[in-house]
């Protein structure tokens, strides 16, 4: 494993998408002190100031592997597992956010190019951005310290490892952990899709590709792959 620090970059992303067309390999993980044009999940921008964390990883798909998608269940267990360590007790809402009670704490972003995906992850530990259209938090605002960023990517990064080998022999206990954490299925969701009116429905787990199943008023069950979730 190796843990690389910039004191400032764009995006981690970006950056480990070049890392990665240069050869890079798994175990690889770049952190940023800040970002000054972080990318979030459908083209939102992540402010990224000094104080929380700014990482992103790769993953080398083999022959044989999960469906790429299920990454994203495989960063947000570890990512849960990481934080109950420093003392929070977060929830996960799909694909892979974090939240302490109803405000949003984590992101996760994948990106993938040819058989490499970037996984990259913020953390809000010292503090969180204002005036967003959502409710977010940090940490250090639940009353649970503000963790040095490169202390908490260094258990991430093992979580993380452990997790992924635990993926790679099937995806089936990743899915059951993210299953436990997630909201029960059942619950009400609201699902923007861009340039769609909301979709409603049951949550009805997730399909072999880690896509949520919204069971519809009709019975039938739409399947989604990428959307804007909201507990309703
Ligand atoms: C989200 O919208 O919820 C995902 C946010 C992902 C942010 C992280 S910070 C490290 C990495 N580099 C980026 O530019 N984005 C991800």
């Amino acid at each position: 494993m190796e843990l690389r620090t910039v004191a400032s970059t764009a995006s981690t992303n970006a950056d480990m998408l070049a890392l990665a067309s240069q050869g890079a390999g798994e175990g690889l993980w770049l952190r940023a002190v800040e970002q000054t044009a972080g990318r979030g999940r459908l083209g939102r921008a992540w402010v990224s100031p000094p104080g929380n964390l700014y990482a992103s990883t790769i993953v080398r798909l083999r022959l044989g592997d999960p469906g790429p998608a299920t990454l994203a269940l495989v960063a947000s267990v570890a990512l849960d597992e990481t934080l109950r360590a420093y003392g929070a007790e977060p929830w996960i809402k799909w694909p892979n956010d974090l939240y302490i009670g109803d405000a949003k704490l984590t992101g996760i972003l994948l990106e993938r190019s040819g058989d490499a995906v970037v996984v990259g992850i913020g953390v809000n530990l010292a503090h969180h951005p204002e005036g967003l259209d959502r409710a977010v938090t940090s940490l250090a605002g639940r009353g649970l310290g503000a963790p040095d960023p490169e202390l908490f990517l260094r258990d991430l990064a093992d979580a993380f490892a452990r997790w992924l080998g635990v993926w790679r022999g099937g995806l089936e206990p990743v899915r059951r952990r993210w299953l436990e954490r997630a909201h029960p299925v059942g619950t009400a969701l609201s699902v923007r899709l861009p340039e769609q009116a909301p979709i409603e429905g049951l949550f009805d787990g997730l399909d072999s590709e880690g896509a949520l199943r919204l069971r519809l008023a009709s019975g039938a069950v739409q399947v989604i792959h990428a959307g804007d979730v909201f507990l309703i």
